[in-house]
């Protein structure tokens, strides 16, 4: 696998994770507006670990799960195993402090996802990622190597940005930087990059109606008139989102190719899973 597969690279990793402050774990039953979308996620991973059978005990890994606010959800929600693996050394070091302050043990694999250690492929009875599988040009081939750590029989959550929808053109606007490290990826196509992976689909859609909270400002100079508009556009979108969580608490309006935040495909492995947990 060439660096030109890699939209981003892990100097653009390193440098962001440097900047960003270490998130608190995610708290799906945490009261406020803006835990919705927190909320409405772990609904989808009940129904999916329901439907996969993985039970309290299983194997679990986060693709690219620097600082990962999800590592301590799938321990202590679900009382998985959590592994992470990310080629971000200080991505590595915040998530296993991510994990420390939530009081959860888990491992991290620092290492590059289509160079990984041997002893790691085949062993993942559940494997997701956020956010990852769209930064590479061969989505196909990066679905296959997310493909490999999973056991026979287990589950893969992949979820994207929907950068093809009005999520990709404002950001396109707001930060062509952050824009050009994307492949823009719609429902369809990711779906069948599972399929020619050799994965057989459970379920692939858009995921919620708004969350413009995906958008942002990287590599836009701070402080600057242009800055300063971005910012509104920002604040005024993400309080769109805002009220449409108020509007629709229970989340009616149909995901869709528009205005949808994520794309999200549960897949499956071939072979039985061994259920020793
Ligand atoms: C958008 S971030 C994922 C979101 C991040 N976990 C968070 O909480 O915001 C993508 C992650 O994938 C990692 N990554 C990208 N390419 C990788 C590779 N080839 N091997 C391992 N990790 C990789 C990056 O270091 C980065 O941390």
């Amino acid at each position: 696998m060439t660096d030109s597969n890699d939209r981003a690279g892990k100097s653009y990793w390193d440098a962001n994770w440097g900047q960003t402050d270490i998130p608190s774990a995610v708290d799906p039953h945490a009261p406020g507006l803006q835990h919705w979308p927190s909320s409405r996620f772990h609904g989808e991973f009940v129904r999916a670990f329901a439907q996969a059978s993985i039970r309290p005990g299983a194997r679990l890994l986060e693709i690219g799960a620097a600082r990962s606010a999800w590592l301590p959800y799938f321990a202590r929600e679900h009382g998985l195993s959590v592994t992470g693996l990310d080629y971000s050394d200080i991505g590595c070091a915040q998530a296993l402090e991510v994990m420390r302050r939530a009081g959860v043990s888990g491992d991290m694999i620092k290492a590059d996802l289509f160079d990984p250690p041997a002893n790691a492929l085949g062993r993942f009875d559940v494997v997701v990622s956020f956010g990852v599988a769209e930064h590479f040009k061969d989505t196909v081939g990066a679905i296959r190597a997310f493909s490999r750590f999973v056991a026979p029989g287990g589950v893969m959550l992949t979820l994207i940005p929907n950068m093809v929808g009005a999520i990709g053109a404002l950001q396109k606007r707001l930060s062509r930087s952050v824009y050009d490290i994307h492949v823009p990826i719609d429902r369809e196509t990711l779906a069948s990059a599972h399929r020619e992976a050799g994965l057989e689909v459970v379920a692939c859609d858009y995921l919620l109606f708004s969350n413009f909270g995906v958008l942002n400002l990287n590599g836009v100079p701070e402080r600057t008139p242009a800055w300063l508009v971005k910012k509104g556009v920002l604040a005024l979108a993400g309080r769109l989102s805002m009220a449409s969580w108020r509007l629709d608490p229970s989340g009616r309006l149909p995901p869709n190719r528009l205005t949808s935040p994520y794309v999200l495909c549960v897949a499956r492995s071939a072979g039985e899973r061994e259920t020793d947990h």
